[in-house]
Parts: C-alpha cells; sequence; structure tokens
C-alpha cells in the first residue's frame, strides 16, 4: 500500500479569498506527497497571489484564463477535467460556490469540475455572514447533494479581524479529507475498522494518575492509513497531546474501563479491531475523592486491581491485532500474546529506552500471526508500519469471505 496520492493527478482550483497563501501550502504537501498537481487561478485569485508560485511549486505551467492560446486549457478544454483523480478547490468563495450550484461554466473552474468525473472537495473560506447567508446554505446544499464534499468552514479569526465561522479549514486536515476521498475505492472500502491508541489513565486521587508513555501517534497512523485506504475508521483514543485526525470518528476516553466500554461498543460489527493503546492493566483498587495527604509512613501502600483485559474479551470484529509492547524476549512473550487473547495478528515492538518508540514517528516491528507466519519489518514510518499492517488484515478478510 503506498501513500494515496502517489501518481494521483488532482487539480487545485484556487478563487479569490485572502486565505489564498493556504492554497500554496496545500499545493506545496500535494506534491511532496507525490501527486501531479494542475493549478488553476481565477482571475480574482491573481489578485491575491501570483501563478508564478504555483509554478514554482507544482513543476507545471498554472491555468489562468480560459482563452489563452498557450494554455492547456485553450487547446484541450476537458484535458484536465479528464485526466483528474481528485478536483479541490481551496479557498472557495461564495462566487464560485454559486457558479458551481448554477452549473455556469465560464472560467477554467467551473469548467473543469461540469466537465469531470472525479470527486470534488470545496474548502469554503469568506466572511462568516456571507456563509451563513440564506442562498449560500442553499447552494451548499444543493452541491452536497450532488456529492460533492465541503469541508469547513472552521470558526476563528477573520480577515475582517471579527470572530466567526469563515476560516478556510487549515491544509493538514484538508489533506485528511483528501486522502479519504481518495481512498474511497481502495482495498478496505466499505469496511468498518476500530483501532485503539494512546496510554490509558487511571486516578488515584483528583490530582495524582497512573499512565505510560504512549503517545498515540502508532494507533493514529493506523487509522489514517484505514481512512486512506477507504475504510469507516473509528479511533478510540485515550491520548491527549495529538489533534484528531479528518475524515475519522474519534471517541476520546480516558480510562481502561471506558475504552473496554467504547471498544466493545464499536467493533460489534467491525471488520477489525487493531489495538495499538498501552492499556493500564492495573487500576487503584480505591480512588480518593480528595487529594492523600502525605502521611507519616516513608513507603505509602497503594491497592490495585485488574483491569479488563480489552483485547480478550473484545471478539465482535472480525479480525483482531494486537500489539506487544515488550523490554525482553520479544517474540516469545508476542506468541504467548497471541495465544491468550486470541488475536489473529500481533505485532511486536521492542520499547526498550534505547529503541525509542515511545513518541517517536518511526517504529521497528516484527509482526506474527496466528496461522504461523513472522514478518521482521527493517525501522520505518509508523504510517509505513500500519500500512504493512493492514495489507495483512486485507488478506486475512479476502480469506475468509
Ligand atoms: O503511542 P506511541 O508513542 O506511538 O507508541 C506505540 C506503542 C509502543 C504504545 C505501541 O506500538 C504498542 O506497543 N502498543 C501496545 C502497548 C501495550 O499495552 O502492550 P501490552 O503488551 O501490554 O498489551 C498487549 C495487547 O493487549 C495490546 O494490543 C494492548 O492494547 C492490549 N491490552 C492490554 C492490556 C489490557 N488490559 N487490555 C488490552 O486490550
Amino acid at each position: 500500500m503506498k501513500s494515496p496520492f502517489e501518481n494521483k493527478n488532482i487539480v487545485l482550483g484556487v478563487t479569490g479569498s485572502i486565505a489564498c497563501y493556504k492554497a500554496a501550502d496545500l499545493c506545496s504537501k500535494l506534491v511532496q506527497l507525490g501527486a501531479n498537481v494542475d493549478v488553476i487561478l481565477t482571475e480574482a485569485a491573481q489578485k491575491f497571489i501570483n501563478p508564478l508560485t504555483f509554478k514554482s511549486i507544482a513543476h507545471r505551467p498554472v491555468i489562468t484564463n480560459l482563452y489563452d492560446p498557450e494554455s492547456e486549457i485553450a487547446m484541450a478544454h476537458v484535458a484536465l477535467a479528464q485526466r483528474a483523480d481528485l478536483v479541490v478547490i481551496a479557498p472557495t468563495t461564495a462566487n464560485m460556490i454559486g457558479k458551481l450550484a448554477s452549473g455556469l461554466a465560464d472560467d477554467p473552474i467551473s469548467l473543469t469540475v461540469i466537465a469531470t468525473s472525479a470527486p470534488l472537495v470545496l474548502a469554503p473560506a469568506m466572511d462568516a455572514n456571507m456563509f451563513e447567508a440564506a442562498i449560500v446554505q442553499e447552494n451548499v446544499l444543493k452541491l452536497k447533494k450532488r456529492g460533492a464534499t465541503i469541508v469547513g468552514p472552521i470558526t476563528g479569526r477573520l480577515a475582517s479581524g471579527l470572530t466567526g465561522t469563515g476560516r478556510m479549514i487549515e491544509v493538514k486536515e484538508l489533506i485528511g479529507h483528501l486522502s479519504a476521498e481518495l481512498g474511497k475505492n481502495s482495498q478496505l472500502a466499505g469496511r468498518k475498522i476500530v483501532v485503539t491508541a494512546g496510554g490509558t489513565i487511571e486516578s488515584i486521587d483528583p490530582v495524582r494518575i497512573l499512565t505510560n508513555r504512549s503517545s498515540g501517534k502508532m494507533g493514529y497512523a493506523i487509522a489514517e492509513a484505514a481512512r486512506d485506504n477507504g475504510a469507516n475508521t473509528v479511533l478510540i483514543t485515550a491520548a491527549t497531546q495529538l489533534s484528531d485526525p479528518s475524515a475519522i470518528e474519534v471517541i476520546h476516553v480516558e480510562n481502561t474501563e471506558d475504552m473496554y466500554k467504547a471498544v466493545i461498543k464499536a467493533s460489534k460489527n467491525a471488520d477489525a479491531l487493531i489495538m495499538a493503546a498501552a492499556v493500564s492493566d492495573y487500576k487503584a483498587r480505591l480512588k480518593s475523592p480528595h487529594k492523600i495527604k502525605k502521611g507519616s509512613s516513608n513507603s505509602p501502600y497503594l491497592e490495585l486491581e485488574t483491569n479488563p483485559d480489552i483485547l480478550a474479551e473484545a471478539n465482535g470484529a472480525k479480525v483482531k491485532v494486537g500489539f506487544a509492547a515488550e523490554t525482553e524476549d520479544l517474540l516469545k512473550n508476542a506468541r504467548i500474546k497471541l495465544d491468550s487473547k486470541g488475536a489473529d495478528l500481533l505485532v511486536a515492538n521492542d520499547v526498550s529506552s534505547s529503541n525509542g518508540v515511545f513518541g517517536s514517528d518511526t517504529n521497528k516491528v516484527t509482526i506474527i500471526g496466528s496461522c504461523g507466519f513472522i514478518e521482521d519489518l527493517p525501522r520505518m514510518s509508523k504510517y509505513s508500519v500500519a500500512q504493512n499492517i493492514l495489507h495483512r488484515v486485507v488478506e486475512i478478510l479476502k480469506n475468509r469471505s
């Protein structure tokens, strides 16, 4: 499984808004992800940003005019539309929304939208009152009914200096939505994948907690890779420092008991449950409602009780994947967990401090299967680890159907 953007033809339409500067960043990120990006600027967009900016980033001619005899759109006016895998208009003004809703085709962007069968994603940016205007809302609804995906606008500071819902969605989040759109026909299309992430937190008193070093990055990478391969993805997370990935249903939990309930419910009809969360095996037997005072004892005693083993007890999903976080006897312990928890796959990672797994963007894992295979992977990004795991999940699902 590769990046969903690799060798994809993406048409980036840019319309006249102060948010045009974000379009340059978007273009750059898409190129870095391996996409071929054709940029079209409306006349109004060119008042905010220079076509040369996009030409320098995308290394392709930028289309600015329907009738420029030198441009591809003048020579073969639907060529871009035909080769597009995705059309994204970011930022999208109220004017462009109105044109698209009405079926106009008098500029290179609206013409391309009418002529393409590729998915259309719009990222509106405008004054909050404009976005709330009845006619704009009516047009947005019309476009949604025709299958367009409209992401944002978000609430924040606007160009006017006021705060309202009119800011273009942040580029990172927009890219998540584009990934989801491109993945819709991929290997996990129509599948439901439930992923857990982060370290659960058990309270001792209102101030003190029991937790672990998991950042959540491994689980988030799996959720994003599942989304990028077309899955309806549910992420159940105890992580506190990561922002929610886009186009994924995110359920925040704190402790093991809450994660247990959320996993049992979400995985009932799931195709796969992948548990990358570092789950606390124990919790304080009695949780003090008040901060425990420093006592006279030099060795205060904390009584613990066992938490449920979520992976062992969750049997709703067709495929179960666990992780083994070990500091010694990696494979031996992973195999014991594979069997005792009834998992189909176990991803073993050495979490000794010298290995730098917690919080890092890379991991080195060995995947073992209940059917006997062992795959030792080199160190790679957590997203690539995720793709390898999902590849195995796809194989198991295929064999079972
Ligand atoms: O979050 P990062 O910083 O990116 O780090 C990633 C990671 C090291 C946390 C991740 O790769 C990892 O190894 N996650 C599993 C950590 C863990 O709890 O391992 P374990 O060996 O204790 O548990 C085995 C499996 O049972 C795990 O899938 C765990 O989610 C599950 N479990 C454990 C205890 C419990 N009570 N219920 C469970 O479901």
